[in-house]
């Protein structure tokens, strides 16, 4: 099978907006790869703490891009991968609020993104992939068969991650949260290079009032109409 008959579905949009449990879920139940690239965007920012480069570093940064040492170890189901940097588990190091401010911030240098688009492409393999992330529609897999941008207003992705902190036993500020939630939706959106933003051919989803089951739904629907779905 040649690289471009893979077929991809990608699931862009802002943090918080579900498109990490959505792309998971869907992997899962078409048994199909995953790319969760704003990890990589939070590996390299992790990497660049752990080794002292500065995020305004850009040459060091796109050196520590090329050669980051990462696996994505798939556990039962594409939802429960873990992911080590340099033989070390980062799974939930990269998940907290700081390293995805900085993730954004690396982000937004140009040639990072370039050092890491081959490393994103190699994801396309068979059966399928789902990738998730804020241009794989628009930039990484152009000639995606589906194409999904899913968005929710910026106060409901705040009071959803702070639900899950408090789950957590971690406590912090609605307002900061929302203060955070619009700074890297700005970030992502204006940056000069693969800003966030839906391709022209893809599918809106605003989860803003919707379930995780009703989303999953409506991504399916979209997926059984270009024969994605068995
Ligand atoms: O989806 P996430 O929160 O894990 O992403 C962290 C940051 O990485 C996000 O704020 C912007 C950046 N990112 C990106 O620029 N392009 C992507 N395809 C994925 C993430």
């Amino acid at each position: 099978m040649t690289e471009t008959a893979i077929p991809v579905i990608t699931i862009d949009g802002p943090g918080g907006s579900g498109k990490g449990t959505i792309a998971g879920l869907l992997a899962a139940r078409l048994g199909w790869n995953l790319l969760d690239s704003g990890a990589l965007y939070r590996l390299l920012a992790f990497a660049a703490q752990t080794h002292g480069i500065d995020l305004t570093n850009e040459e060091s940064l796109v050196a520590l891009a090329a050669h980051l040492d990462v696996q994505f170890v798939a556990g039962e189901d594409a939802k429960e991968q873990s992911i080590v940097l340099e033989g070390e588990d980062v799974t939930r190091a990269i998940r907290g609020e700081a390293i995805g401010a900085h993730a954004s911030v690396v982000a937004s240098l140009p040639a990072v993104r370039d050092a890491l688009l081959q490393r994103q492409r190699v994801f396309r393999d068979p059966p399928g992939l789902v990738a998730d992330g804020r241009d794989m529609g628009t930039v990484v897999f152009p000639d995606a068969e589906l194409k999904i941008f899913l968005t929710a207003s910026a106060e409901e992705r705040a009071d959803r991650r702070h639900k899950q902190l408090l789950k957590k036993g971690e406590t912090a500020s609605l307002a900061s949260l929302l203060d955070e939630i619009n700074a890297r939706d700005a970030r992502d959106m204006n940056r000069s290079v693969a800003p966030l933003k839906p391709a022209d051919d893809a599918v809106l989803i605003d989860s803003t009032s919707m379930t995780i089951e009703q989303v999953l739904d409506a991504v399916q629907q979209e997926a059984l109409k270009r024969g994605l779905l068995g």
